[in-house]
């Protein structure tokens, strides 16, 4: 099983490149059942999620080849509608081609994907909108069938901004007949980003990036060449992680204005950041950092996947903080192992009163998930000994090269033991 070793006490200190964001390759690789021809999606991160996903479209029937952050994808001569459990299952994201399947071939199966470590996640949402659509869906024996008999573009009003309703329910509507209004649609850069990417394609989208879409349906897409946008999630965990060990780190290739949340919580606990020239500079050399209290919220409030890392930093941060988890309903189960590491964290429903202790002390801990992996690294940084995190499949997920990055920032940190990937179910 493999595992990370940290040894605490390293202040982080150096250059780290973001890479390209796993949220948006992702979605953008399954719009690519869209396209007649191929398309070719640059700076896409050497993650699992992103092998998986391209596992799944080559079961629905496409040609897929990914090297050097580079993913082509043609569409075979036949392509198929289920997307089984054994790949859904691995990765939750995976139901993102309910949209693009529908919309392209009529009628698609695919696996419910069922809760996770976070919370229930349920997926309501997207079938009323697909139903809106002119769809028909049936869910039983743990699969949901759609069929229709050609999309019809209507007004769809989001109960909840979900990222991913917003997102299968845009997709499909590129290929409805006449104009499709998505309202309280999901704001997050990733969509804006998906939505580029569709009218390279030769869609034709406005609003994207605000919480009202609109999309004229076209009769077809082509494929099309994408450079997907930067990382927010990986560049929010290097700052922290630079927070945490008290260092003083400068981002490459951040995009700063999908950041501003992030970066005001940092400066509001003391952390200076500076954005000069495309780079981040996070400087917490200087300042004492203190508590500060956080809401999570739909973007552009304060990210749900931020909340563990910054849970760790505010774990060392003089005071109390209170932190309340909004958009998730479980996403506190990581902090039991953050008490193990010395935290004082009290945790009530959705909220959590963190004391701030004077460090951390090095422990063997489990990633229970994705985001909270990165949390219990970051929080061996900053801890006194060592701390061995395991499960860190999770971390794979997501962080491409995770432990590299950090040891060339000055992380004591090593990976031990065989790699594992395949065969727990997965979240994010
Ligand atoms: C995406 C991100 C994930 C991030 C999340 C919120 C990907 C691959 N994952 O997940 O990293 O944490 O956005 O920013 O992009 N909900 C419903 N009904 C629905 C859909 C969602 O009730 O039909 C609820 C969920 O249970 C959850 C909340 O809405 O409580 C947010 O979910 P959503 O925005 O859909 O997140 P994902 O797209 O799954």
């Amino acid at each position: 099983m493999a595992k990370y070793v940290v040894v605490g006490g390293r202040k982080l200190e150096g250059r780290v490149a973001v890479g390209g964001a796993k949220n948006a390759a992702l979605k953008h690789m399954a719009a690519a059942l869209l396209g007649d021809g191929t398309t070719t999606l640059s700076n896409v991160p050497n993650i699992e999620d992103v092998k998986t996903m391209a596992e799944v479209l080559a079961r629905l029937g496409m040609a897929v080849e990914f090297t050097d952050h580079q993913v082509t994808i043609t569409p075979g001569s036949t392509l198929h509608n289920e997307a089984p459990y054994e790949l859904v299952r691995r990765m939750r994201a995976s139901v993102i081609v309910l949209g693009p399947l529908v919309a392209r071939l009529g009628a698609a199966r695919v696996a419910l994907p069922g809760g996770c470590n976070i919370g229930s996640r349920k997926i309501d949402l997207h079938i009323a909108g697909l139903e809106a659509l002119g769809t028909r869906i049936t869910v039983g024996h743990g699969y949901i069938e759609a069929e229709t008999d050609g999309l019809c573009g209507t007004n769809i009003f989001l109960d909840f901004p979900s990222v991913g309703a917003t997102e299968n329910l845009l997709m499909a509507a590129c290929l409805a007949k006449g104009r499709t209004l998505i309202e309280n649609a999901a704001r997050e850069p990733e969509i804006a980003d998906l939505a580029d990417f569709l009218n390279q394609m030769g869609a034709r989208i406005s609003g994207a990036g605000t919480s009202e879409i609109e999309i004229e349906g076209v009769s077809k897409l082509s494929g099309a060449e994408h450079h997907v946008i930067p990382d927010r999630i990986e560049a929010g965990t290097f700052m922290t992680a630079a927070a945490i060990s008290r260092g003083h780190v400068v981002l490459e290739g951040a995009r700063a204005e999908n950041l501003g949340m992030i970066i005001a919580k940092l400066r509001e606990c003391g952390v200076e950041v500076e954005t000069i020239d495309g780079r981040i500079i996070v400087d917490a050399t200087r300042n004492k950092l203190h508590g500060i209290d956080i809401s999570t919220l739909p973007y552009p409030g304060f990210a749900t996947d931020m909340q563990p890392q910054f849970m760790a930093l505010l774990a060392t941060a003089k005071g109390t903080s209170f932190m309340t988890e909004n958009v998730f309903e479980s996403r506190f189960m990581f902090v039991d192992e953050l008490i193990r590491m010395g935290a004082d964290i009290r945790t009530e429903d959705h909220q959590a009163r963190i004391k701030g202790v004077p460090r951390l002390s090095g422990a063997p801990v489990r990633a229970p998930d994705l985001r909270a992996g990165a949390a219990l690294v970051i929080a061996g940084l900053s801890a006194d000994g060592i701390t061995e995190i395991g499960d860190i499949h999770h971390i794979d997920r997501g962080y491409e090269g995770f432990d590299e990055k950090l040891r060339s920032l000055g992380a004591e940190i090593s990976r031990v033991g065989e790699k594992e990937t395949n065969h727990l179910t997965a979240v994010g």
